[in-house]
């Protein structure tokens, strides 16, 4: 097949490449405006969650429970009250033991305990459910256990409580260590206070550590990004992510810039140079970068988590607000709290929305898991689509390399320091060049959610 591409539309600008190469990010390629739920989709997807497919499966547990609502976040939901939380795990608990589809599938490689905040659960609760987990799914020996948490209200008894359950990887929101800046976006414990609590986790020395840090933020100094990134390689962590600052419409932070009562958040020059710092900076000590956002210093930090979702595998979804998949159709479990715990107790599980899979997802899932870790095997995406699309997209290729985005391997491309920042264009550009390639000239419509619908696929 031949099939001319309008390729030069997704040509990079010649230039600096980490700070220029395109106008602006397409922050989330893998959502698309067009396509609406299906009609029937609840049904859809509880007889696909009974079928039983071979493949990779993770699960997806979400605590949507927050103290207080950070200034930058998009993810929260309710605040954490003792009460409603102890009703909540327990209607959670029931949810998965009663899952008799997800107990006979496939080994469960790995599970994510994400939120909101699990941190804000009882250590009792936290205990329960991740023993509740191991009891009635069917982990995968090896399977990846990750608590989401943050520094303020993470005791030693909720530690240990996850530990002795059988956690083996937590992943904390610290954001940034510097004092001032940590309490001007919401956060309470000071840095002092976040290193005593990673250094703790560290010694222990019982499962995988890893720190969320957010570059970008209003008034952060190259100087203070530096010191978050170097106090994270000090602390001898397993893992970190360096996150750029994604700035919601109608969230706290967005509306304090509006008023005046902050700053602008930085812009994209200053952005594209961040991540450039913190990227120079983990290579130079040795880090393996693993995804865009992420790089591990030890082997027993994997990332799999991560990794699998963004590579299409199937995950099963617990929770209010919870975000799932299954044979490429997204799903997202009732985010109302209290409709979601009703519909448990009565012995159903509460799917709302569901998106039938994309156009070309094998294609699909290749380019995104591909390139979320830094290389895209050419000739297998050809298998993938249709004889000849490698060389249809050839001169874009060779365009992005001459620009400074990718290197070009036998039959593959990895990606440059400016590449990792740009990945998602990257993505974006080879969704719809694929796209259009399968459809002879006609752009396909693909699913939509919007981020806000409590789908929690990026960690
Ligand atoms: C779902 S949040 C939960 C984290 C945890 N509750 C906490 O408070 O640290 C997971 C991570 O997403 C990142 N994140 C949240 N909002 C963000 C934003 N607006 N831009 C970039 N990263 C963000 C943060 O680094 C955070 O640790
Ligand atoms: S950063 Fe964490 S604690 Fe803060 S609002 Fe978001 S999810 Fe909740």
């Amino acid at each position: 097949m031949t099939l001319l591409l309008p390729l030069e539309d997704h040509f990079a600008r010649p230039g600096e490449p980490l700070a220029g190469a395109f106008a602006e990010r397409n922050l989330f390629p893998w959502i698309q405006r067009r396509t609406r739920p299906l009609e029937d989709g609840p049904a859809i997807a509880a007889r696909l969650l009974a079928e039983r497919r071979p493949g990779k499966r993770v699960a997806y547990l979400h605590i949507p429970f927050c103290a207080n609502h950070c200034l930058f976040c998009g993810f929260y939901r309710n605040r954490s009250a003792e009460d409603s939380m102890a009703e909540y795990a327990r209607r959670l608990e029931h949810d998965i033991a009663m899952d008799q589809a997800a107990a006979s599938g496939p080994p469960i490689q790995a599970v994510y305990f994400g939120g909101g905040t699990p941190s804000a659960l009882a250590a009792a609760d936290l205990g329960r459910l991740i023993s509740a987990v191991r009891r009635h799914l069917p982990l995968a020996p090896d399977c990846e256990i990750t608590i989401e948490g943050r520094v303020a209200g993470f005791d030693d008894d909720k530690v240990d409580a996850c530990l002795e359950a059988g956690a083996n990887r937590f992943s904390i929101g610290v954001q940034t260590f510097d004092t001032g800046l940590r309490q001007r976006m919401g956060r309470k414990a000071t840095r002092h206070e976040a290193i005593a609590f990673m250094e703790r986790l560290r010694d222990r020395d019982r499962a995988v550590v890893v720190c969320d840090l957010i570059f970008g933020l209003p008034d952060q100094s190259m100087e203070m990004w530096g010191d978050d990134v170097m106090t994270c390689l000090s602390l001898g962590l397993d893992g970190v992510d360096l996150y750029c600052l994604t700035l919601h419409d109608k969230s706290p932070l967005a509306l304090s810039i509006a008023k005046g009562s902050l700053p602008p958040a930085a812009g994209l020059d200053r952005m594209a140079a961040m991540y450039g710092a913190g990227l120079e900076m983990l290579d130079d000590a040795g880090w393996r970068h693993l995804n865009q956002a992420h790089w591990a210093s030890a082997t027993r930090e994997r990332n799999l988590y991560n990794q699998l979702v963004k590579a299409g595998a199937d995950c099963l979804a617990f929770g209010a607000g919870a975000g799932g998949l299954v044979a490429g159709h997204r799903y997202v479990i009732q985010p109302d709290v209290e409709l979601y715990g009703k519909t448990i107790d009565a012995g159903t599980k509460p799917i709302t929305v569901v998106l039938p899979p994309p156009a070309n997802r094998p294609a699909r899932d290749l380019v995104m898991g591909g390139l979320e870790g830094g290389r895209l095997d050419i000739a297998r995406l050809e298998s993938l689509t249709a004889p000849g699309f490698a060389a249809a997209i050839e001169p874009l290729l060779a365009q992005w390399a001459a620009a400074g985005l990718v290197n070009r391997r036998a039959t593959a491309v990895t990606l440059t320091p400016a590449g990792w920042f740009w990945h998602c264009n990257l993505v974006g550009s080879l969704f719809e060049l694929t796209d259009l390639f399968m459809d002879g000239g006609t752009a396909s419509a693909a699913p939509s959610l919007p981020p806000s619908e409590g789908m929690r696929y990026v960690g």
